[in-house]
């Protein structure tokens, strides 16, 4: 895919080192009620909020390589009668214990953390750290800390102390890899279907696909092998299929091998050839295809459904983004980077052919729809997006688009504010698609805090609330809502 870098002579929508700030470790541990409150929470709005990313990013001043690298932290917000309670737990892995204890850095990261002592201290050290900070899930009354190259870990949703790891039954194996991005079909035969892949690299990649119902318990499981490595974080479904962006990448896993390198500074991606689209049905015994497609990288698909072919919505860079060793993440230059960019893809499986279209040339990240369209067609997308309109620069914005219209709305947070991914909470008993609220965690720079924005997601123009942490919340990764609540509001 062609994606020119357009030039952005406009000033810049913020100051890097107040964004640098968003990655500095958070080591406080805190339970409160969140009493600076700009607006008003609605009192329908009921549940829990759960998010998950790096929370740790150094070990007493020992930078890890990449945020990727960074232990999880998970933050619930617990919503009722419109007041909000915070509390934030690190999740205690294994190997965060052993860190913790010994004061340094014990393990290399994927991304390019490496022990002391040069590459002598790291060659041939293949352990991997399951640093549990991807995303966070409550399923068949358990609340999983997840990261795709490993098991799960259990948490404890009232306190979020860390329970263990989590074979799910008996599904996963020790050092299973289970993927931090499942899928909830909202009506599989009349229930909640969560849908979940694992990844096995190697010259060729085993995909494994599990469903399990709303008590937890495994209805079905697949495993297929596709030809060539794969680097695959997320995926898509439909009621019939799930759908694969296989990205044309190259793995030389010596420099990894050597302690020169983490595994995920060794991937690139190999230019002019295509990214393979590989559709595996759900159900039933129609073969697997796979269709070659112009896509670039993708970490994140928004949507796809099924109408007269196979859609897919996707965010797509033209490159993939590594930080070398000698690199410090938090220089990074924006504008040397391509932008993602949410792409439509319409796939006709009788001709096997694909055809593309670009929805949104604004850099973007982290799109959610309303889960009630999960896999069916849509109306909705929201995402977290640059403040200029060209160019690639942090996430500042909530944006909102309407796929059949065009129509679009955005929020800013600039020039102090920075923003993560945008949840999406259904109103009970709402209509519309977009009857519910946004509920997005920004970053405030000027203020060195972080704060909760609350938008009604008809009109994400103004928000509804704005809700002031005492602190900041270093930059997340991925959460989801339940409507359960596990304290008491009272
Ligand atoms: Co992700």
């Amino acid at each position: 895919m062609q994606i020119q870098l357009e030039q952005d002579f406009s000033p810049a929508s913020y100051d890097l080192q107040e964004w640098q700030k968003g990655y500095r470790s958070l080591l406080e541990e805190r339970d409160y009620w969140i009493d600076e409150i700009e607006g008003q929470v609605p009192p329908e709005l009921s549940g829990t909020l759960f998010r998950n990313g790096p929370g740790l990013l150094d070990i007493n001043g020992q930078q890890f390589h990449h945020p990727f690298d960074g232990d999880g932290m998970v933050c619930a917000f617990t919503f009722g009668e419109g007041r909000v309670h915070f509390r934030n737990r690190f999740v205690r892995t294994q190997a965060f214990i052993e860190e913790e204890k010994a004061g340094k850095i014990l393990y290399r990261g994927v991304f390019g953390t490496q022990k002391s002592g040069g590459w002598l201290a790291n060659a041939f050290d293949l352990k991997l750290k399951n640093i549990a900070n991807t995303n966070i899930l409550y399923w068949g009354d358990k609340l999983l800390a997840l990261w795709e190259a490993a098991e799960p870990h259990r948490l404890d949703p009232a306190t979020l102390e860390t329970i263990g790891l989590e074979y799910l039954d008996g599904v996963l194996q020790t050092g299973s890899a289970f993927a931090a991005h499942p899928r909830i079909d909202p009506d599989c035969g009349g229930e909640l279907r969560l849908v979940n892949f694992a990844v096995k690299p190697g010259l060729s990649t085993t995909i494994s696909l599990y469903e399990f119902n709303p008590s937890g318990k495994l209805v079905q499981q697949q495993t297929h092998s596709v030809p060539g490595f794969a680097f695959m974080h997320d995926f898509a479904i439909t009621p019939n299929y799930c759908i694969f962006f296989q990205a044309p990448m190259s793995f030389n896993p010596l420099p990894f091998l050597m302690g020169m390198k983490g595994a995920g500074q060794c991937l690139k991606i190999q230019p002019n050839k295509p990214t393979q689209v590989i559709i595996i049905p759900r159900h039933g015994s129609e073969p697997v295809r796979i269709i070659p497609v112009d896509a670039g990288f993708v970490f994140h698909h928004a949507n796809a459904f099924e109408q007269e072919g196979l859609y897919v919505d996707s965010i797509c860079y033209a490159d993939f983004p590594t930080i070398d060793p000698a690199q410090d993440y938090r220089q990074v230059k924006f504008s040397a980077l391509a932008p993602g960019q949410l792409w439509r893809f319409r796939f006709d499986l009788n001709t096997q052919t694909v055809e593309r279209e670009l929805i949104e040339s604004r850099c973007c990240e982290f799109p959610v729809v309303h889960p009630d369209r999960v896999g069916r067609p849509y109306r909705y997308v929201y995402m977290g997006a640059a403040d200029a309109a060209t160019g690639n620069a942090p996430l500042q914005a909530v944006l909102k688009i309407d796929v059949s219209t065009g129509d679009r709305q955005i929020w800013s947070a600039a020039p102090h504010g920075f923003a993560g991914e945008p949840i999406f909470v259904p109103r009970p008993n709402g209509q519309a698609e977009d009857d519910g609220w946004l509920l997005t965690l920004i970053f405030n720079g000027e203020l060195e805090r972080s704060q909760l924005i609350i938008h009604d997601a008809r009109d994400i123009r103004e928000p509804l609330a704005k809700l002031s942490l005492k602190h900041h919340v270093p930059y997340g990764l991925h959460g989801s809502f339940t409507p359960e609540r596990f304290l008491a509001i009272a």
